[in-house]
């Protein structure tokens, strides 16, 4: 193919949606505008506005290769470094779970119960990730004292930049679940929340090359009923959370109602479900009452 010299913003654009088209990519007009946008150094919301300036040669081979990982598949969040949760903005890369919006909400709840908790309450965050859950909470939550566990240390990177990133404090503890936690925070936990891994290794199977191909496994899969990561941390949770304190956790659409009723069955009252921004049942919390 003949390169032509020239080429303006808006025909780079309209080159990269065709290629991420043809790859497959769900979105390839706004991926597109994100991948000038960072190859310009500018924000996306200008790029509308200069679809005649020229494309200079380094910022069109910085597209050109950004363009070619996007056709790959590799996550969008990957390639741009970076994404937003709740007004906070994260680097995450290979090795971290991509925050998903849904998590916002699950953070959302978190960070409404351990206000109602009143002055300093103390939230964990399980299986951190890249940080944003502890992390929306240390920024939203005046004076709580926030904890995160994880259990993988390429994850435990990412949130640490978080951490030095954003100046938030949060502290976090390498380890399963909630064993890395001081027995002294025994029975004084406020609120517990966790986005855990939460599909079967079948369900992984059928999910976009993005995930599949590019997000760690350990941070998908719970074992063969999906459930299983779930049951443990229920398991450990009665040593930690204080008597009315929170649970809240994210869930798949499908295992809302079990989880429900597990909750109502092993001592919580308040069991209630939150609905993502596409409404399917998403978040379960419950108080814990202390008696299973
Ligand atoms: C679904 S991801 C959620 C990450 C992040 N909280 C978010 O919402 O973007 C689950 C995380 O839990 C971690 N993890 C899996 N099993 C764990 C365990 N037993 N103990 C601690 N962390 C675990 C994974 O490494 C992964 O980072």
């Amino acid at each position: 193919m003949i390169r032509p010299a020239r080429v303006s913003v808006r025909e780079a654009l309209r080159e990269a949606e065709e290629r991420l088209e043809a790859a497959g990519v769900e979105t390839p007009r706004p991926d597109s505008e994100w991948l000038a946008a960072e190859a310009l150094g500018v924000k996306r919301a200008v790029l509308a506005g200069r679809g005649d300036d020229p494309l200079g040669e380094e910022a069109r081979a910085r597209l050109e290769a950004m363009v070619a990982r996007r056709a790959r598949r590799e996550p969008l969040a990957y390639i741009v470094g970076t994404v937003g949760f709740r007004g906070i903005e994260v680097e995450c890369g290979p090795g971290s779970l991509v925050p998903r919006p849904e998590t916002e909400i699950t953070a959302g709840r978190a960070i409404e119960l351990a206000r109602d908790r009143g002055r300093r309450p103390t939230v964990v965050d399980v299986g951190a990730g890249c940080g944003v859950i502890a992390l929306a909470v240390a920024a939203e939550v005046p004076g709580a004292r926030v904890f995160a566990t994880e259990r993988h240390g390429a994850a435990r990177g990412w949130a640490l930049r978080n951490l030095a990133r954003t100046g938030l404090r949060v502290t976090l503890l390498p380890g399963d679940l909630l064993e890395p936690l001081h027995p002294a925070l025994g029975g004084c936990v406020d609120v517990i929340a966790s986005n855990p891994p939460y599909l079967s290794g079948d369900e992984v199977e059928s999910l976009p090359d993005e995930v599949r191909r590019y997000e760690p496994r350990e941070a998908l899969v719970a074992g063969p009923t999906g459930l299983e990561v779930i049951l443990d941390l229920l398991e450990e949770v009665p040593l930690w959370l204080a008597h009315g304190g929170w649970l809240v956790l994210e869930v798949a659409p499908h295992q809302a109602e079990r989880v429900t009723r597990l909750l109502a069955t092993v001592g919580y009252d308040r069991v209630t479900v939150t609905k993502d921004l596409v409404g399917r049942d998403r978040v379960v919390e419950g108080r814990w009452t202390g008696v299973a």
